[in-house]
């Protein structure tokens, strides 16, 4: 490796300079200089990659071996779910999520599982000590020999260990937290978050040792550094849900080796978090009985069909721009569904304030899930309620027409089982169908013809 110096680059546009500038000389940004550590090509080696360079000439794809991606599940269901079926040797994973939502207790529960199978574990805190890990650790009852907690922020002594170490399993929380000898920047900047990472890949990779970094990020990306990890990771994984609420879940929002459409359900309760098995009990749990205004709906999440309730409020508006205010949904379709409802079915609601959101503090992003906005908007418009065995699926067109989803059966299957006696539904889904089911199927053609079958 050659001799190592920093320098200072613009994140946009590539402009370097030796020291650093308020105001970057090529883009004439403010602000966007950062410290980086530049390697000088030395020898004929190539510099660190990122994965393991084993072969130095190509070989054909039916040669290469894959059984070293083999999984390895941490024994928690929904956390493996979410992976794409457990761990990736090499395969390094980020835990992003607000503070205090329960990263850190994830990763130690299900690194708990993982040393309890007698496989060596290492836990690496910059933030908590020995102690408080070991507090937190009683609460969850783990007391496992092999899994080893250790306070230390210093990158290249981290890598050292691992290496001295060779453990089956890393975690490093967080990596706001470490900082790299290399640099001179403080811990947590673009910087210093980049290079502790790349010096924490270069060393997994070539070990195949799985690798659990948990990052201080916001959806919007806004703390320094995330979004430059995520390119750098072979997954994302954010843990999310609302304060006041004890439902965590997690989702992927990038699986190299997986799907991202998998979600993980988990309840916080007084001794760790407990993995929810069938979502679509709880998201129902508290429904509103006899009441306008709600709606439920079957909206795959991955491989699994979670039933959950869509609820709206809708009141006559005094302002000259009406109030449009979405949870949980995408505010551009509730709009959109808004003014089908007006030229389409004759509900004349965009003078009105208009307030929906997905019970439960769940997320869903379906175009399945139109219907039941259709429903929860025109029964509280109506003011009449939309009968509690009565469940709708179905995406909502421009034109006012139903469209069939995929998976009808499998959505089905999951309100019968929760036991719902109707279904409201695209009439192209019911053709499709193959199986007759318990529950009576109403197919209907445009928005007009569900709100009669529902009101009429
Ligand atoms: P933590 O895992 O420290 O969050 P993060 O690492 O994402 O910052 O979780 C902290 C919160 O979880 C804290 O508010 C207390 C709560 N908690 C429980 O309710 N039950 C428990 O068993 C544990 C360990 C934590
Ligand atoms: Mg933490």
């Amino acid at each position: 490796m050659g001799k190592v110096k920093t320098e200072y680059v613009c994140q946009s546009c590539g402009y370097s300079s030796v020291k650093w500038l308020g105001r970057c000389p090529g883009c004439e940004n403010w602000n966007t200089l950062v410290e980086e550590r530049m390697y000088e090509p030395a020898t004929s080696s190539p510099a660190r990659t990122f994965i393991d360079v084993d072969s130095s000439s190509p070989s054909p794809l039916t040669d290469v071996d894959t059984s070293i991606q083999s999984r390895h599940p941490t024994g928690m269901e929904e956390f493996d779910r979410v992976l794409g079926g457990g761990m990736v040797r090499g395969g390094v994973v980020l835990v992003g999520g607000d503070p205090g939502i329960g990263k850190s207790t994830l990763l130690l529960q299900a690194m708990g599982k993982v040393a309890k199978r007698g496989n060596l574990v290492l836990y690496v805190s910059g933030e908590e000590s020995a102690r408080q890990i070991k507090m937190r650790a009683e609460r969850l009852g783990i007391d496992s020999p092999s899994l080893l907690v250790w306070t230390e922020i210093l990158a290249e002594r981290i890598t050292e260990k691992i290496k001295e170490l060779l453990p089956s399993c890393v975690v490093v929380d967080s990596v706001q937290t470490l900082y790299s000898g290399a640099l001179s920047s403080s811990p947590g900047s673009v910087s210093q978050v980049r290079e502790v990472t790349a010096l924490l890949i270069s060393t997994v990779k070539s070990l195949e040792i799985p690798l659990f970094l948990v990052g201080h990020v916001t959806k919007d990306g806004s703390i320094a550094g995330p979004r430059v990890l995520e390119h750098m990771v072979d997954t994302v994984l954010y843990f999310d849900g609302s304060s006041g609420n004890t439902y965590r879940i997690l989702r992927a929002v990038k699986n190299r080796y997986g799907s991202v459409m998998e979600i993980g359900v988990f309840e916080m309760a007084d001794r760790g978090l407990r993995e929810v098995k069938n979502p679509s009990e709880i998201f129902l749990a508290e429904r509103p009985e006899g009441s306008s205004g709600s709606a439920v709906t079957a909206s795959l999440e991955g491989t699994r069909v979670v039933l959950v309730e869509i609820q709206a409020l809708v009141s006559p508006s005094y302002l000259g721009m009406p109030r449009r205010t979405v949870v949980g949904l995408d505010p551009s379709r509730v709009a959109l569904i808004g003014a089908v409802l007006e030229k389409k079915a004759g509900i004349r609601i965009l003078n009105h304030d208009i307030f929906v959101k997905v019970a439960g503090g769940i997320r869903v992003d379906e175009p399945a899930v139109d219907l039941a906005v259709v429903a929860a908007l025109a029964s509280n418009f109506l003011d009449r309620p939309v009968d509690e065995d009565t469940l709708l699926f179905g995406e909502v067109g421009l034109a006012g027409e139903v469209r069939g989803v995929t998976r009808a059966e499998q959505r089905i299957k999951e309100a019968e089982k929760l036991g719902f006696k109707r279904c409201i539904l695209a009439e192209d889904s019911i053709k499709a169908l193959s199986s007759p089911s318990r529950c009576t199927l109403e197919g209907v053609k445009t928005v007009k013809e569900a709100i009669d079958v529902l009101f009429g």
